[in-house]
């Protein structure tokens, strides 16, 4: 088999850049080791950037959205039962975000790829990317006991955080900065209307707590918990239970409980790899930097490397250019790092350490009060919450 681009990964990333290159005329294959209902069934981001909403429409798939998403101008900020509203809209002169599931929209990226006859193999195992530093490389994998070949012009690296891309650049001169939290973060999303029109962040003595949607019947929620806790030993009830003693009394006796549909805990790192190219083997996603999910910017993340490399394919094929692909790495990394520094920032502001001395709490307090009287802090939140320009 022959493509110009290999793209190893099915998720957003690699979805998204499929359909990009799709649409300018460039061909391309999408390997994934697990199947589309796996894909499906992960539950994941929910806060969108106007950023990333654009890009689904550039890619031909935006109607759904569209259609279905929550707009949000503003969310609520919590500390020791005191509530302060961001004015999203208003602070970043008129941005908002969009509430869609993660779900959702690799559904859309799914389907978009289904009916225009575009080929994904999913359950291929021992995908290994070779001869990138090269000018002619190719992707090995199996499917169904038979060993299979795609010869390429490049490799895109968009399968995640436990991907073989960033296994295989590990020993290739790849650079890791890694910072790892002391705690996790358990989820429960159940069919329930949200609590409130707009998220909820809170900073209460028991823990974080995030008060998340879907959409108006659909409920995802937060609470922080320990990394060594086990999902098996949380009950439905018991989420419920913690979640309203964290919340300030008059919004835990509206909160509706119900059934989980899911329940799963997700540890807190932050991490980027340096660079994102290695000859012809580009990373995009979560292949190259994780955030602590604080602030809702991992798939924001991904999205804007998709959009600096989906530019530097284009120049190359279109224009003849590689001007574009030389300035990757550099220029996705400009915007990671400024996205790294906000979710660091704000899960050090909204966390309990568990090694948090007094002198540290008092930071968390005066940095509650400085956004809630400083104009110039809340906006610097603001301007990053609702996406950096790319
Ligand atoms: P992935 O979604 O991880 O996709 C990688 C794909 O590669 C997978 O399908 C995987 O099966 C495949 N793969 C892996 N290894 C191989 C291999 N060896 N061969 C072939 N295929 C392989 N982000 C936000 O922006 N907003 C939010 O509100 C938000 N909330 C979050 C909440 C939680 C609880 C979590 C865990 C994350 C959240 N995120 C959020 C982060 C967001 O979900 C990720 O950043 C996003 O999924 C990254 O997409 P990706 O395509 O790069 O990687
Ligand atoms: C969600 C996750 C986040 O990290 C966040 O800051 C906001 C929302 C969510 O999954 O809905």
């Amino acid at each position: 088999m022959r493509t110009q681009v290999a793209i190893i990964g099915s998720g957003p990333s690699g979805l998204l850049l499929g359909q990009l290159l799709h649409r300018a005329g460039i061909d391309n294959i999408i390997l994934d080791r697990v199947s589309k209902e796996h894909i499906l069934g992960r539950i994941r981001a929910g806060v969108l950037e106007e950023g990333m909403a654009q890009m689904m429409e550039e890619a031909g798939v935006g109607a759904r959205m569209k259609r279905e998403n929550l707009l949000h101008d503003g969310f609520d900020m919590v500390f020791d039962d005191e509530v302060h509203r961001i004015d999203l809209f208003n602070l970043s002169g008129g941005k908002r975000v969009h509430v869609y599931g993660q779900t959702e929209l690799t559904h859309d990226l799914m389907d978009a790829r289904e009916a225009e006859g575009l080929t994904t193999i999913h359950e291929a195992q021992n995908v290994q990317p070779h001869d990138f530093d090269g000018e002619k490389p190719y992707v090995t994998y199996e499917k169904d006991g038979v060993s299979q070949r795609i010869d390429c012009d490049f490799i895109a690296g968009c399968d995640g955080f436990h991907g073989v891309c960033r296994k295989v650049l590990s020993d290739g001169g790849m650079q890791t900065f890694e910072k790892v939290y002391p705690f996790g973060w358990l989820g429960l999303l159940a069919d329930v209307p949200p609590v409130h029109h707009e998220l909820i962040y809170v900073n209460h003595a028991r823990g974080f707590a995030l008060c998340s949607q879907r959409s108006e019947t659909r409920s995802r929620y937060y609470v922080q918990c320990a990394v060594s806790e086990n999902v098996e030993d949380w009950s439905a009830d018991m989420f419920w239970d913690e979640l309203r003693r964290r919340l300030p009394d008059e919004t835990a006796q509206k909160v509706i409980t119900g059934p989980a549909l899911e329940m799963s805990i997700a540890p807190l790192r932050s991490v980027v790899s340096e660079p994102m190219r290695f000859g012809r083997l580009f990373l995009a996603g979560d292949a190259a930097h994780i955030v602590p999910p604080t602030g809702a910017k991992g798939l924001n993340l991904a999205a804007s490397d998709v959009h600096y490399l989906f530019e530097g394919l284009r120049e190359h094929y279109l224009d003849r250019s590689d001007a574009g692909l030389d300035v990757y790495s550099q220029k996705a990394l400009h915007r990671i790092w400024n996205a790294e520094r906000f979710s660091w920032w704000m899960t050090s502001v909204m966390h309990r350490f568990p090694d948090m001395s007094t002198f540290d709490r008092r930071i968390q307090q005066a940095e509650f009060y400085q956004l809630v009287h400083s104009k110039a802090a809340s906006t610097a939140l603001a301007e990053n919450y609702v996406g950096l320009p790319y």
